[in-house]
């Protein structure tokens, strides 16, 4: 049980809330954003939504009901809602004169790389643009999502922490014969880092054949990376040549200490390899961090520095910290 509050402007920021394919057309699903329960559920154009879960007449979740043209329905009373929020229907009483204070609030919701998205207030940065995922000829793959029990700051540091390959992830992401971190550095411009690493990494493995460095024994990968804050990494990776691949990935902060993890990857090459071997391999580095994380104390990144003991080649979360305080995210 947390006690620790997440910080207001975090409303202000465009989430994850789940895969759009697991939001169906005709019936509601259920997300926790920042301590907030959600009723998610798509009119008949498609168009997604994001209200409140909360029925003001009893306080009965509405994800629990169904839709009906084009409103979510109550399935204790059967009041209907549209998709401002307002209350349309009463079926207890005759008296056509709805209450004002028949509403549910309403979200910023939007559809955009497979995921979707919600803004709990006006947001204030936009999403991140990944022309690869939109043009058609990359390979686009989702894989989990990745439920932790850890602050979402926490599950993007990992990501993008170069000092832990060799060890979490020894013959999988990291050699552990090759474990100094190169020279990098960090620029901030706005809400967005910006780095590039051209880092050791250890050779295709037999189990999951998912990176181009073939034929190489002691292979180095070039890194661009975009964070942009607070949690979303957009990851742009190759090695010399023309194949590549794009990470996306970012976490969706649930509660102070609950966050779940989705990455997106998208490559120009090996386009028929089935989506179960990136997805595989995925599971298993992300379930080789989990424990790792889900062990850090505190749960959430500490934004003062002198909380921890910061070296040369921990650029980023140095960065990552500042940065965040200097947009009041922290
Ligand atoms: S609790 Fe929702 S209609 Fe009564
Ligand atoms: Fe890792």
């Amino acid at each position: 049980m947390t006690t620790k509050t997440v910080n207001p402007k975090l409303r202000n920021c465009w989430h994850p809330v789940g895969y759009a394919n697991t939001l169906p057309a005709d019936a509601p699903t259920h997300a926790k954003l920042l301590d907030e329960h959600i009723v998610l559920w798509r009119s008949k154009d498609g168009t997604p939504h994001a209200q409140r879960d909360l029925c003001i007449h009893r306080g009965t979740a509405l994800s629990l009901g169904w839709v009906k043209d084009d409103c979510i329905v109550c399935p204790y009373h059967g009041w209907r809602y549209d998709e401002t929020g307002q209350c349309v229907e009463i079926p207890q009483t005759e008296n056509p004169n709805i209450p004002t204070k028949a509403r549910t609030p309403t979200y910023r919701c939007q559809e955009r790389y497979g995921l979707i998205w919600v803004a709990l207030e006006e947001p204030i940065y936009d999403l991140p643009e990944i022309p690869e995922f939109e043009d058609g000829s990359w390979k686009i793959v989702d894989t989990g999502p990745y439920p932790w029990k850890s602050d979402a700051s926490r599950q993007v540091e990992n990501f993008t922490d170069f000092g832990h390959f060799p060890w979490v992830h020894p013959g999988l992401l990291g050699d552990v014969n090759r474990p100094v971190v190169p020279d990098y550095s960090v620029e901030i411009k706005d809400h967005v880092l910006h780095y590039t690493v051209v880092r050791p990494e250890a050779p295709n493995s037999d189990d999951f054949p998912v990176f181009a460095n073939e034929d190489v024994q002691t292979p180095e990968r070039r890194s661009r990376y975009e964070l942009h804050l607070p949690y979303t990494i957009v990851l742009r990776l190759g090695w010399g040549g023309a194949k590549g691949m794009v990470y996306f990935f970012v976490s969706q902060p649930i509660s102070a200490d609950a966050c779940q993890g989705y990455c997106i990857i998208g490559r120009n090459y090996d386009l028929d390899q089935p989506d179960t071997v990136l997805q595989g391999f995925e599971d298993t580095i992300f379930d080789q961090d989990k424990r790792i994380v889900e062990s850090q104390r505190p749960e959430m990144v500490p934004f003062d520095l002198a909380d921890e003991l910061h070296l040369k080649f921990d650029a980023v979360a140095i960065n990552y910290r500042k940065a965040m305080g200097q947009q009041g995210l922290t």
